[in-house]
């Protein structure tokens, strides 16, 4: 089977793409806005890109033809956290990524506590097991076709400057995976857990 990605709707590429390219990881993203209201929502369009500076890019996508709150409020303060979602936070980040009015916290709508940053405006939350505060370096704007046309797609490069780990998930000077139980995106609707790990040694560490 070969596809040529020109003759695909954007909901099969999405598909398509989010598939073959998995698992995906899935950032709970926390922002602030311009009115001190909290938000928080899922993204797995995201990767690391580049260690030292830690760079992390996510790709936002409108609704309709609006730009989504997360954008909105990256734009205004210039940086947001990433909540690393784990077995327990998964249905919560779900259920944040219903379409709220700017005006309702999600944090709080999904029974989860916003703590204040260190190093950012933006919020994290209190229940993350990792959260990385991260400043807007850049932001790309690029063409894609949306439900209704055509619209930019925001992808914002952001510095990780503090991460925040708890103890429980940390062994031996690393954040160890098997007790972090970090939840992947391997479809659409389908998620997968990290319960079977393997360690395959190479010669050289870079
Ligand atoms: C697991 C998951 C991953 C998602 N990944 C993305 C993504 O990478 N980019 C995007 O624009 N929307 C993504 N979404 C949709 C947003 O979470 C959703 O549009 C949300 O309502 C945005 O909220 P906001 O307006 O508060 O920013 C994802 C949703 C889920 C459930």
């Amino acid at each position: 089977m070969k596809i040529e990605t020109a003759k695909l709707g954007r909901q099969e590429l999405h598909d398509l793409i989010g598939t073959a390219i998995s698992p995906l990881p899935i950032a709970f993203i926390s922002t602030v806005g311009p009115d001190g209201v909290n938000n928080a929502a899922p993204f797995s369009f995201v990767a690391p890109v580049c260690s030292k500076p830690a760079i992390i890019v996510v790709g936002i996508g409108l609704r309709k033809t609006e730009k989504k709150d997360t954008l909105k409020n990256i734009e205004f303060t210039r940086d947001f956290v990433i909540n690393i979602v784990d077995e327990p936070l998964i249905k919560k980040a779900i259920q944040a990524a219903n379409e709220y009015p700017p005006e309702v916290d999600e944090i709080k709508e999904v029974g989860l506590t916003a703590i204040k940053s260190d190093m950012v405006k933006s919020p994290r939350i209190a229940e993350a097991k990792v959260s990385l505060e991260c400043k807007l370096v850049q932001k790309l704007e690029i063409l894609e076709e949306i439900r209704e046309g055509q619209g930019l797609r925001a992808i914002v490069f952001g510095e990780v400057v503090l991460a925040h780990i708890k103890d429980e998930v940390w062994a031996d000077g690393k954040i160890d995976p098997a007790r972090l139980k970090i939840i992947g995106r391997v479809g659409q609707n389908i998620y997968c857990r990290t319960h079977d790990m393997f360690e395959l040694k190479r010669i050289s560490s870079i």
